[in-house]
């Protein structure tokens, strides 16, 4: 039997603090109706002004933790997919290794943004296949709103804060991660980015002024990139393992915009009932938006053991990645 990582305890959290669409119409020259056609979000959670990336993860890997029934001492590895960490360094993972007590596992963060959750469970799937580790926390979390342009209608209205963990045990057996496959196009980085901080443009006054420090993003052009290769991506996915559109138990697709959601599933021909959506409610939480969804269908006994799931991303970089599940 091949060695498998199986995802077996799951866990999310969002700030309590609600910023409803009619909120947003008092900040800045939008409409309710505007944002729920164009994009599907209602509302999203915020953090407060001293709760960091580090505390939502925390809060997420604890539930995640219990449901598997793993001691914090036990986990050997800490992976955090976040763009928005605490600070540059040290790594929200080793923010979170102190915090969690878990004194015996490594941390290390990855930025693949809003693939970052997949690309973090491809690279937490390929250590417990090669023997390395037994048992791996992976979250993905961001805090959206501090880096946001508060400004900008177009880009504001979509993000919110949260985290979600899943906790990877090596076990042997049909049941666990299937397949992963990860895609990168960095010619089109400036679909999505975040200018300023980093080496190219250091932090100063002038990039402040100029409003670097905030996403910036082509919204139509990278939804267009988006409906393409989601559908492809799939499809590629399951030919990949022989299997069929109507073996699928359920897609947990990345909350970016409930247009892209669709227009993906139309194409499919997959009906929305299988479709994991929460967007409604959180907004674009990054990378914490697979494992949030995960964690509420699992809580809400959507998945049944042995169970297919595909779960889907697409963001900065671009990056964009699939993972197939059998539960
Ligand atoms: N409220 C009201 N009007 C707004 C608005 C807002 N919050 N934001 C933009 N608009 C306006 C624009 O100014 C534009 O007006 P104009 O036609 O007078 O110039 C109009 O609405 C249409 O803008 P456009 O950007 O073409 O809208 P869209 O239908 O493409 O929807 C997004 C915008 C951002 C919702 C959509 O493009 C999207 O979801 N993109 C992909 C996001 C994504 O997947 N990212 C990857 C993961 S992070």
């Amino acid at each position: 039997m091949p060695l498998r990582s199986r995802i077996t305890g799951t866990g999310s959290y969002t700030p309590e603090n609600v910023l409803t669409n009619l909120d947003l119409e008092k900040k800045v020259d939008t409409s309710d109706e505007w944002i729920t056609e164009r994009t599907g979000i209602k509302e999203r959670r915020i953090v407060g002004d001293s709760e960091t990336t580090s505390d939502l993860c925390l809060e997420a890997s604890k539930r995640a933790l219990q449901a598997a029934d793993v001691k914090p001492a036990d986990i050997e590895l800490i992976i955090v997919a976040t763009m928005s960490g605490d600070m540059p360094m040290p790594s929200t993972a080793a923010l979170l290794q102190k915090k969690l007590h878990a004194i015996n596992a490594a941390a290390f963060d990855l930025n693949a943004a809003c693939s970052g959750f997949l690309f973090g469970l491809s690279t937490a799937d390929n250590f417990i296949k090669a023997g390395t580790y037994r048992k791996i926390l992976l979250v993905g979390a961001d805090v959206m709103s501090k880096f946001i342009d508060w400004q900008d209608r177009s880009t504001c209205v979509l993000f919110g804060d949260g985290a979600g963990a899943v906790v990877l045990e090596s076990s042997r057996g049909a049941r666990g991660v299937i397949s992963t496959h990860l895609f990168t196009d960095g010619n089109l980085w400036d679909f999505i980015c975040l200018p300023g901080g980093g080496s190219q443009n250091p932090p100063s006054a002038k990039t402040m002024k100029d409003r670097l420090h905030f996403v910036k993003m082509k919204g139509n052009e990278t939804f267009k990139v988006a409906v393409r290769t989601l559908e492809k991506l799939v499809v590629d996915t399951l030919k990949k393992n022989n299997l069929k559109l109507s073996e699928l138990a359920m897609l947990i697709p990345h909350q970016a915009n409930l247009r892209i959601i669709k227009a993906t599933a139309e194409r499919l021909n997959l009906p929305m009932n299988k479709v994991a959506i929460n967007l409604d409610r959180y907004g674009n939480t990054s990378s914490a938006s697979i494992p949030i969804a995960l964690d509420e269908v699992v809580r809400e006994g959507r998945i049944k053991k042995d169970d297919y799931i595909l779960l889907e991303a697409f963001g900065a970089g671009l990056t964009w990645a699939s993972a197939l599940i059998k539960w």
